[in-house]
């Protein structure tokens, strides 16, 4: 199995990540809030990539069963229904509903991620399930960081090291992980930075961010490893739970459920 990493959606290409099994990692905040969101019963989560599209979509969906959800500059984007906190996307706001979703970094990396073989949403919060998952494709895999924008440099150090820590952990196994220099960098960092991962989001460029507009409550919920035991999964261009999420059998080679 190859482990290749791209350190920021900026630097990726859709036709790049074409027929590659990819994890999404936004670990401040998109990939936890889309974790958090299907976990509490979100129908479904359809990344956008402009605000534009969120509006022309939601124009077309059902008003009551659909939500907008995303941030620019970490705030609630004016005009939708939720920002990107995962901890406003709880059971009683999300259950059955459709969420629109559209945020800087994550959201972008997650449409990118359209013509993929298989595309997964990964955090510290899904770790486990993350792992299991991929040790069930037996296959290459792009960990594809959403990162920052590039005005601030693009690298995001919260998610290379959440890439660092899948590495780490599929490594631990007596199987062959072929790794590139991006992923065997990315595990050095893990290395450095993984022994307190509260510490990590904490003194991030984004996690300074986040606390200093008010969001320091995200910053503990994003650093709690396997919180969130699920697999949302890309079906087409909407996001779902894979019900399945640990032990994936009988999947097969589009890396479906057969
Ligand atoms: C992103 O998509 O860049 C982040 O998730 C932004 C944020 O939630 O602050």
């Amino acid at each position: 199995m190859k482990v290749d990493l791209i350190f920021s959606q900026s630097q990726a290409d859709e036709m790049q990540l074409r027929e590659k099994n990819v994890i999404v990692i936004d670990v401040l905040r998109s990939s936890t809030t889309v974790i958090a969101a299907l976990s509490n019963g979100a129908r479904e989560v359809i990344p956008v990539g402009s605000i534009e599209s969120a509006v022309k979509i939601s124009g077309s969906l059902f008003g009551d069963v659909t939500l907008r959800g995303g941030e620019r500059n970490g705030r609630i984007i004016q005009g939708f229904n939720l920002g990107n906190s995962p901890l406003e996307y709880t059971e009683a706001t999300v259950r059955g509903k459709s969420i629109i979703f559209c945020t800087t970094n994550g959201s972008v990396a997650m449409v990118k991620s359209r013509y993929a073989r298989t595309m997964v949403v990964g955090a510290f919060v899904n770790m486990s399930t993350i792992i299991e998952f991929i040790r069930g494709l037996d296959s290459d895999v792009l960990l594809l960081c959403a990162g920052r924008p590039p005005a601030v440099g693009g690298f995001s150090l919260e998610d290379v090291v959440c890439a660092g820590m899948i590495i780490q952990r599929l490594k631990e196994k007596p199987s062959s992980v072929e790794l590139t220099d991006s992923s065997l960098a990315a595990q050095s960092l893990y290395k450095a930075f993984g022994r307190s991962i509260p510490k990590l989001l904490k003194n991030s460029d984004h996690g300074k961010y986040l606390l200093e507009i008010g969001f320091g409550d995200d910053i503990k919920v994003s650093a709690e490893i396997d919180s969130i035991p699920v697999v949302p999964v890309l079906s087409g261009t909407v996001i779902k739970l894979r019900k399945d999420a640990v032990g994936v059998v009988g999947r097969d080679a589009a890396g479906s459920v057969a």
